[in-house]
């Protein structure tokens, strides 16, 4: 199932100032969405925030801002509750699921890390809101319910990653079945030529020198691995309702062309621009409206050239891993998500290598196969039995220098 309202419907229009819940706030997407409040005073109205611990953070970049607070863990609540900073705008005893259930807005935009994102997206869809998805993993791990929470709640989705955006962009106002394929673009991350032999030597710093996006940790380590591109399919299959057979990659480390899309007729249709994630996110919260967003144009003279090539699945298994979990389906992608979410903390604190992550994932996929998922408890128990059994082969493997066995 797909989400059919979008892109190939107008989106609504909804008036000014669109009132904003912000889920994430203290992130790479929160911190830059933001900005744009702050350059859009009489256009957006924050009314609402959440993190999950970095209160502190928060305090200092929400300023003369004054939105309802949500701190996700009990402890870090408590501490921010003590220090009294928010004062009676913190909510007591509620995560960011429960902020999307009470509070006043038009538009979500759901900038939380991993399979977290969730059930935030579920509740905001139940409210029949604008949901700014730059959570991806909510539609890795729950896209058959997020679609049907979007239907019966009669919300509206669109991405925020640039990818996405960029193929809504070219589709959008076009008929589906003139659509061929998609094409997602991948910079390659920062081991695009590194040989496979030196691959299992990189250091952490190196995984997270980015060539072109300036990220949170973890999606920086998803880009590294291509992890990030593979879970981009499953969440363009979600999406757009494309089969899996129907969305290519091609890495193009310039990361200009956004993304591409393929027209029944043989039209190839492309978005270009500079790597800022603020206009797509602007995008996704005004429903495809153009609001001057000051910033750097693309100065084609100056870019010369566009370079494409084939991703490599030898070097990045991660790629290939997560398309196939999309291809099964029920589980799968959870498993894979939940997995890679368990490896790259593991790789951050240093207790695995870069090499070691693709295995670590495949390995829980291998132990786990695939089930139906009929509803969010299930989704939720999958989730946790994949961190588990990834916890348990972690476990196994300190001590032993990779885990590259069953690639
Ligand atoms: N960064 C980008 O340019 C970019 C581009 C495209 C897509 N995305 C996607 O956007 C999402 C966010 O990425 P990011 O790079 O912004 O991540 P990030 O910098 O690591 O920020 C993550 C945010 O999520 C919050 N959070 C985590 N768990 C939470 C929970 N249970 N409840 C409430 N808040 C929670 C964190 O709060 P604390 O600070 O309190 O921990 C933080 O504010 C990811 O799905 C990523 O794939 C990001």
């Amino acid at each position: 199932m797909s989400i059919p309202l979008y892109p190939f419907a107008e989106p609504r229009s909804l008036p000014e100032p669109l009132r904003l819940v912000l889920l994430g706030a203290t992130g790479s997407i929160g911190e830059q969405t933001l900005d744009l409040v702050r350059r859009f005073p009489d256009r957006l109205k924050l009314t609402a925030v959440a993190v999950n611990q970095r209160w502190e953070d928060l305090a200092r970049l929400l300023g003369d801002l004054e939105p309802l607070v949500s701190v996700g863990d009990p402890a870090a609540r408590d501490a921010a509750a003590g220090a009294g900073v928010f004062g009676d705008r913190l909510l007591p005893g509620a995560d960011a699921t429960a902020l999307a259930a009470a509070a006043e807005g038009d538009v979500l935009v759901n900038g939380i890390v991993g399979a977290a994102g969730l059930a935030p997206t579920l509740a905001a869809a139940a409210r029949g809101w604008r949901i700014a998805l730059a959570n991806k993993e909510s539609l890795v791990v729950g896209g058959n319910l997020v679609s049907a929470a979007v239907i019966a709640g009669g919300a509206e989705m669109l991405p925020v990653d640039s990818e996405h955006s960029a193929l809504a962009q070219c589709l959008r106002g076009r008929r589906r079945e003139d659509l061929d394929r998609v094409v997602l673009t991948a910079s390659g991350g920062p081991f695009r030529e590194t040989p496979a032999h030196q691959l299992a030597n990189v250091t952490l710093e190196e995984v997270l020198n980015h060539p072109t996006w300036d990220m949170g940790p973890k999606i920086t380590v998803d880009s590294a691995t291509l992890m990030n591109k593979g879970l981009e399919i499953i969440e363009a299959h979600h999406l757009f309702g494309l089969d899996y057979a129907d969305i290519d990659v091609v890495v193009h480390p310039g990361s200009w062309v956004h993304s591409l899309v393929v027209l029944r007729d043989g039209a190839l249709l492309a978005q270009l621009g500079m790597p800022d994630m603020r206009l797509p996110l602007l995008y996704a919260i005004t429903g495809e409206q153009r609001w001057p967003l000051p910033g750097e144009r693309l100065d084609l003279l100056e870019v010369g050239r566009l370079e494409f090539e084939a991703p490599d699945t030898e070097r990045f298994p991660c790629l290939r891993l997560a398309r196939e979990a999309g291809e099964k389906g029920g589980t799968a992608p959870i498993t894979l998500n939940a997995a890679n979410e368990v490896a790259v903390a593991a790789l951050l604190d240093r207790r695995i290598l870069y090499a070691d992550l693709p295995g670590l994932v495949s390995s829980a996929l291998d132990r786990l196969p695939a089930a139906p998922v009929a509803d969010l408890q299930a989704a939720l128990a999958a989730d946790g039995e994949a961190r588990r059994v990834t916890l348990e082969l972690l476990t196994d493997h300190d001590g032993t220098p990779t885990l590259r066995g069953n690639l």
